[in-house]
């Protein structure tokens, strides 16, 4: 799979990345169990077999456990470590009530934490997983600075943040910023005034940050005809659109999604979150498809609900 680098200087990345929120089978983590692991693995071995070379987690993903499997098949992969790259997160407490926290003790405790967990030398990139309303912009900043300096991290990005906030930050880091980790797949298009629409994509290409798209098939509801809160007709059609535009390019309905993420001028990177290594294996060929602009356009349309003005 072909690479590129985060940001202005950060780490290389394959274009599809591997997300390793669901790799433990549930959150409830008293069900994790040895068949829980051979799935966890059967994927993180089909996401490495693909060309994937950039796995993303959060400190909170099964409640620590997602970080803890992936440090154990590092373990038990020698020589994995130096072919890959290693973004998580942290900023969401778990705790009763929950608490959003940029403050400088909780990020760098959470990722020492991680670090320990991922087994791994150091995190090639920490996000602020969602926005504290009540953040310092220069206690991020210092954090930054100890992470970096005691090794800890090499860089740094936001996740789920708009311009202002994006601004904010980096006038107190500076250009350490490589990504900006915001929810896009098509069916966060108009009218819900999201990054496709609000100027964030725009922004994060002018300040040269990279965008990585989570939950890129709306977290499965693209891929199914069952549930779904999106209007009904609007999803059917986006997912028509898809198969039908498909066939021309020999590629299923989750690829071409992928495909479409990735013909964005922005160059945004999908986090592929399927457990299935046959799908991970499959949607890893949206890197060799280069959509038209008439067929990117019609899925737009689809998912924009009616007739472009
Ligand atoms: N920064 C944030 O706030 C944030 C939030 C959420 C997620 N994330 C990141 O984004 C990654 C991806 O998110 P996601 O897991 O929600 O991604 P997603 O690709 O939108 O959804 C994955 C789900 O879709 C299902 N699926 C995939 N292909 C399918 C198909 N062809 N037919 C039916 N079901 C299909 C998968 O089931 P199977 O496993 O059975 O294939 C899985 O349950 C996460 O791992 C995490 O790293 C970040």
């Amino acid at each position: 799979m072909k690479t590129v680098t985060l940001g202005n200087n950060g780490p290389q990345s394959s274009r599809l990345i591997y997300g390793c929120m669901r790799i433990a089978g549930s959150w409830n983590v008293e069900d994790y169990d040895d068949q829980q692991k051979k799935l966890a693995y059967a994927a993180l071995g089909a996401a490495v077999e693909a060309g994937y070379t950039h796995f993303d987690h959060a400190d909170i993903y099964a409640h620590t456990l997602c970080e803890t499997i992936f440090g154990g098949y590092l373990a038990d992969n020698p020589g994995l470590r130096e072919k890959i790259m290693i973004t998580t997160k942290c900023g969401i407490r778990f705790g009763d009530p929950k608490t959003f926290d940029w403050s400088y003790d909780h990020i760098v405790n959470s990722a020492r934490k991680s670090l320990e967990r991922l087994q791994c030398g150091s995190i090639d990139v920490l996000l602020l997983h969602r926005p504290d309303y009540l953040v310092e912009a220069d206690e991020v900043a210092r954090a930054f600075e100890t992470l970096k300096a005691e090794g800890t991290v090499k860089c740094f990005g936001l996740s789920n943040c708009n311009v202002q906030r994006v601004e904010l930050i980096r006038q107190a880091v500076g250009d350490s910023l490589v990504c900006n980790q915001l929810e896009l797949h098509p069916l966060r298009v108009a009218p819900w005034k999201g990054p496709w629409e609000d100027g964030t994509l725009d922004h994060l290409k002018r300040r040269n940050i990279t965008p990585t798209a989570w939950s890129p098939l709306a977290g499965g509801r693209l891929a199914k005809r069952s549930v779904c809160d999106e209007p009904d007709s609007v999803r059917d059609q986006v997912q028509d659109t898809l198969v039908k535009i498909g066939k021309k390019y020999d590629a299923d309905m989750a690829t071409m999604t992928m495909a479409w993420l990735l013909r964005h001028p922005s160059g945004i990177l999908p986090i592929v979150g399927s457990r299935t290594p046959d799908r991970i294996t499959a949607m890893a060929k949206a890197d060799d498809i280069e959509l038209s602009r008439v067929d990117w356009y019609e899925i737009y349309t689809a998912a924009y609900g009616k007739n472009l003005p």
